[in-house]
């Protein structure tokens, strides 16, 4: 897997904090600490390596898994497989059972490469009293933890907090997983912030217990957070697909920052994070390259309609919603860019019941900026969408073309043939 084994990464020469000038090619519309909040639309390796050594107090993190990339399969011949000297559980011989594992861990190994030079970058961007939340799951927290400890050094972990949840269907064939791992890391474990005063508190469990004093204040939390999610019908909703409730985020920044220090989030999806900065007097640098993102937290976080407007102007390539899923489509575009109608009209839906359910926070302002990063992320949308919609085109024809050639043939043993060949397209 693609890190050297260096405690820490190499850093850029340190610049005075706060010093935005003295970083080579650092400019003050990118980001100014002496500067408004800023919502970012930018592949964010790029943007986070223009950014000055040391600038924020609390990083929050929750990295999508799938992270696009096609999976290269590295398997093993099946001439290997046969030799497997000894036969393992289900008769499976050891080399067919390495195999299985080979190719899952191809597919870590792409979520390795992308994942840890952001950590390299979010180790470099930390004050020296700063901290790193690492939003995970239960799949990926084992792999990204041995990734965190050679970036921050292991003695500076901190803590792994579980956000457990009750919500959602339950397995009946294993014990349902209804939490998140978030694990904390702190630039210099000797010097970080942490001061819990300011923490929204939790009911005790049994009230009865404690004095009534006690019960009232209600208790600190754990490292077992229990929180529900964000509700599919509160007024926290904005439709955008894993948004993280401000509950969290807000323990997380009201106990490892202070007022006016800033915060960033650099998969900020629906600004959660920059929606808890704004409420506790922080600032905050939220990054995402998605549209629909970007159009939430506009809204969301109140942005300086001026700056926003340029880019709401700019005819843009194809746009992936963020969820595996489901492409809908391009925003704008000329019309060699254009995808389809349908598609267009789908995204302009999805667009507007999200800023529909979205509700700004008080106080929250901010400016845009969308970084130079993102001509190249929106070409590659914008041939990804292209080749996807030709992929889909071609296997409709094909099947179009099985149906045709089943409809014609004239033995059961030709039917069943073409239907086989139409089923697997
Ligand atoms: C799991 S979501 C984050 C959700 C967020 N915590 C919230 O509460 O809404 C991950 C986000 O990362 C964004 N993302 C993925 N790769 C990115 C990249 N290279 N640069 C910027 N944003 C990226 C996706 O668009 C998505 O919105």
């Amino acid at each position: 897997m693609g890190i050297s084994a260096s405690p820490a990464p190499a850093v850029p020469s340190p610049a005075e904090p706060g010093d935005a000038s003295a970083q080579p090619g650092l400019r003050s519309d990118t980001f100014d600490p002496q500067g408004p909040s800023l919502i970012v639309q930018a592949d964010n390796l790029h943007y986070l390596r223009e950014l000055p050594d040391g600038a924020f107090t609390v990083i929050y993190i929750d990295p999508p898994f799938n992270t696009g990339k096609k999976q290269t399969r590295r398997t093993l011949s099946s001439e290997a497989s046969e030799k497997g000297d000894r036969t393992g559980f289900k008769g499976k011989s050891y080399s067919s059972t390495l195999q299985t594992l080979a190719s899952y861990n191809d597919s870590f190994e792409d979520y390795w490469a992308f994942l840890a030079p952001r950590i390299e970058q979010a180790h470099r961007l930390l004050a020296q009293d700063g901290t790193l939340y690492l939003h995970l799951d239960w799949r990926e927290v084992h792999y990204v933890k041995i990734m965190c400890d050679m970036i921050f050094g292991r003695e500076n972990f901190i803590n792994e907090l579980i956000w457990a949840y009750d919500y959602g269907a339950k397995s009946t064939r294993r014990w349902p997983t209804k939490h998140d791992n978030i694990l904390v890391y702190a630039k210099d474990h000797r010097s970080y912030y942490f001061n819990t005063a300011e923490v929204d508190r939790e009911p005790y469990m049994a009230p009865g217990l404690v004095t009534e004093e006690k019960a009232s204040r209600g208790k600190l939390p754990t490292d077992v957070w229990w929180h529900t999610i964000v509700s599919p019908t509160g007024k926290e909703k904005t439709g955008y697909p894993t948004q993280k409730p401000t509950g969290l985020l807000r323990r997380m920044i009201a106990a490892s920052s202070r007022p006016g220090d800033w915060v960033l989030d650099f998969f900020a999806g629906s600004g959660s994070t920059g929606a808890a900065a704004a409420q506790l007097g922080r600032k905050f640098v939220c990054v995402d390259q998605n549209p629909p993102a970007i159009e939430v937290m506009a809204k969301r976080l109140n942005v300086d309609p001026v700056s926003f407007e340029a880019y709401r102007g700019v005819p843009r390539g194809a746009s992936v919603l963020f969820t595996p899923k489901r492409t809908v489509g391009v925003r704008g575009g000329t019309s060699r860019d254009a995808l389809t109608a349908a598609s267009r009209h789908a995204l302009k839906a999805v667009l507007e019941t999200l800023t529909e359910t979205t509700r700004p926070v008080e106080g929250a302002s901010c400016k845009f900026v969308r970084h130079w990063s993102m001509d190249t992320v929106d070409r590659k949308m914008r041939v990804d969408g292209r080749n996807e919609l030709r992929r889909q085109r071609q296997a409709r024809a094909k099947a179009r073309a099985a149906r045709a050639a089943e409809a014609a043939a004239s033995t059961a043993d030709e039917v069943l043939q073409h239907r086989a060949s139409r089923e697997s397209l």
